[in-house]
Order: structure tokens, then sequence, then C-alpha cells
């Protein structure tokens, strides 16, 4: 068996001009994968200059946009082997910060993370299978997150339920295409270095805090992430779908919430 490789695979990344994305495009092209980077952002075109791939600047909450990529990737390289689904924001405040309480946040907050999150996860996914079913295989690998899997006080509302709802969708998904021998499993990493919350530095407080809830006692890097990325995406993992892989550093395994991250008394 051909375990990890993927050498002339085509593959897609979305969100890929920055942090996870672009290591797992990077990582992709290191393996010798044809890789095609897709973001709403413009860096997406020296990234993918960077690392000899295709560059595609796309909103995926545009359904047109989602389609003309998805069949451009398959229309140029002949088909679509791997689907990486990993735009996604966040930026809103979390309940323990200033207008993130459930009776503060705004409709629009809730709605502009859902539509990026979930949305334009959905129209990828959509478009994704109906490339994969016809060709009958391919591996689709959703960036859901650890807060989609528990209640996580330091993280927004908007994005903790579109992570819980994006595992629905990939479980859901993955029934429906296994018989097509497409596989569809999510990556849910636990908090990782990147520009997800905005570019300013992070409160040495609120990175101190988190630090203290991973045994392995450090944030994870894109790196960290772009290696199980790489074996959901391969023959090496030819009978996993449905599944939602966490990489946390070892998060996962505490089952207790410290009450000092809890909210305080009303
Ligand atoms: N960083 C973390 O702690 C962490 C933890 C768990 C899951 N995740 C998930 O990992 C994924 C990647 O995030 P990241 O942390 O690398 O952040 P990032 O901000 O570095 O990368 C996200 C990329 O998505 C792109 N993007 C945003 N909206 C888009 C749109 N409408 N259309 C196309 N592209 C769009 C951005 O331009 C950016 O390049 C996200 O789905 C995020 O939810 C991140």
């Amino acid at each position: 068996m051909d375990t990890l490789g993927i050498q002339g695979r085509v593959v897609l990344v979305t969100g890929a001009a920055s942090g996870i994305g672009l290591e797992i495009a990077r990582t992709c092209a290191a393996e010798g994968a044809t890789v095609h980077l897709a973001d709403v952002a413009d860096p997406v075109a020296e990234a993918a200059e960077n690392l000899g791939g295709t560059a595609h600047v796309c909103d995926v909450t545009d359904p047109d946009a989602v389609r003309a990529l998805v069949d451009g990737v398959a229309g140029s390289s002949g088909r679509l082997d791997v689907a990486f689904l990993n735009a996604g924001i966040n930026g809103v405040p979390s309940p323990l910060q200033p207008g993130g309480a459930i009776d503060e946040l705004s409709f629009e907050a809730w709605q502009r993370v859902l539509r990026v999150n979930l949305d334009g996860l959905f129209l990828c996914l959509q478009q994704c299978a109906r490339v994969m079913k016809a060709q009958r295989a391919g591996s689709i690998v959703v960036t859901a997150s650890t807060a989609g899997l528990r209640a996580e006080p330091r993280v927004s509302y908007p994005y903790v339920v579109s992570k819980a709802a994006v595992v629905g969708l990939v479980r859901q998904a993955s029934l429906e295409l296994a018989r097509f021998g497409v596989r569809v499993n999510a990556l849910a990493p636990g908090p990782v270095v990147t520009n997800i919350g905005g570019s300013a530095p992070r409160p040495a407080s609120g990175v101190a805090a988190w630090e203290n809830s991973i045994p392995m006692r450090r944030w994870g890097q894109a790196g960290d992430i772009a290696g199980l990325a790489l074996l959901l995406a391969s023959d090496a993992s030819s009978w996993m779908t449905g599944g939602i892989h966490v990489a946390d550093g070892g998060a996962s395994a505490l089952t207790q919430v410290l009450s000092e991250d809890l909210p305080g008394p009303g």
C-alpha cells in the first residue's frame, strides 16, 4: 500500500492563504500533489506561487463562485482527489468578553460566522461531493474544532455552534457518500497559533489560561495539524470515514472545566 503518499493527487484547499490551510497546502505540495489554493484574501496568489500551486480567489459563501471553483479545479486537472474544506472565521467576543454574552451578542455577528463556517462549508461540500460521486472516489477533510465538541466559554457562541453543526454535516455526508467511495472526515484542532482571531497579539493571561488546559502545555502550530490532514487525505486512512479526529495536545482528555474559566456570579 502506498501509505501516506499523495503524489500526483489533485488537492483543493480552502482558506489556504494563511494558518492551517496554508500549512496543509505546503505539506501536500511537498509530497508531490497538484495543489489548488482557494481563499477570499489576495495573498493566496503569493502563497500559490511559492508552493508551485494554482491560486483561486473565491468567497466560500458565494454559491456561484464555489461551483466555478470546483468546476475549474476538476476541469483543469481532470479530477479532484482531495478537498480540504478549511475556510473559517471567528473574530467575535466570547461569553467572557464584553459584547459576547448571549443577551449582548449582535445578530449580525452570529450570522457572519455561521455564514462562513457553516453555509460556506455546505456549499463547498456540495460541489466537491458532486464531482467525487461522479468519479466514484475522493477524500473530503473538513476543519472542525474541539470547540464544536463541548461547551467552551473562551470561544464565541456562533463559532462553537458553527463547529458543532459542522460535526453533524460531516457525519451525515459520510453516510451518504460512503457507497460512492467518497470519504468525509473532520479535523478537530484545539487552539492553534494563527490569525483567526485577528493579527493583534493575544493577551498573555489568555494565552496562559489556554496552556493550563493543555497537558502538553503549549498551543498547537499549524504543522501539528498538517500531518493528521495528510493521513486523512491518503490511502493510509482508506477505511476511515465519518470520523472527528482531535489534535489538541491532550486537552480533550481532561473532563474538568475550572470554575475560574466560567463567568462569575451574575
Ligand atoms: N486557530 C485555531 O485555534 C483553530 C482551532 C480549531 C479550528 N480552527 C479552524 O481552522 C480553520 C483555519 O483557520 P486558521 O486558524 O488557520 O485561521 P486563519 O485566519 O489563519 O485562516 C483562515 C483562512 O480562511 C480564509 N477565509 C475566511 N473567510 C473566507 C471566505 N468567506 N471564503 C474563503 N476563504 C475565507 C481567510 O482569508 C484565511 O486565509 C478554520 O476553519 C478554523 O475555524 C482553527
